[in-house]
């Protein structure tokens, strides 16, 4: 096992998880849009290198979808769209500047 430093000092974890079957998951509710434009924005902002927008399986809460978790901040951010990713870079991505 190797032991090393983060490179990235913010995490944003988007949940994209599908189920077949119709049973509430991220996936199916415009979660990929949204992971779509964070990583963008991210990118726009010159922070790729201190703030990761990773995409990750269920998260917890599937009915309230889709989710997103910010670390280090420890924050659960549910029913998010395209639409709230200019709200969730000032609040987080922005810090970084
Ligand atoms: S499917 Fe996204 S939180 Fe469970």
């Amino acid at each position: 096992m190797n032991d090393t430093p983060c490179p990235y000092s913010r995490m944003i974890l988007v949940c994209l998880n599908e189920r077949p079957g119709g049973e509430p998951a991220c996936g199916a509710r415009n979660a990929r849009p949204t992971f779509d434009a964070l990583k963008a924005a991210v990118a726009t902002a010159g922070l790729k290198e201190t703030v990761r927008v990773t995409k990750t399986g269920c998260l917890g809460p599937c009915d309230l979808g889709p989710n997103i978790v910010v670390v280090p901040e420890g924050r659960l951010l549910s029913g998010v769209g395209p639409g709230d990713v200019p709200a969730i870079l000032k609040s987080y991505v922005q810090t970084e500047m």
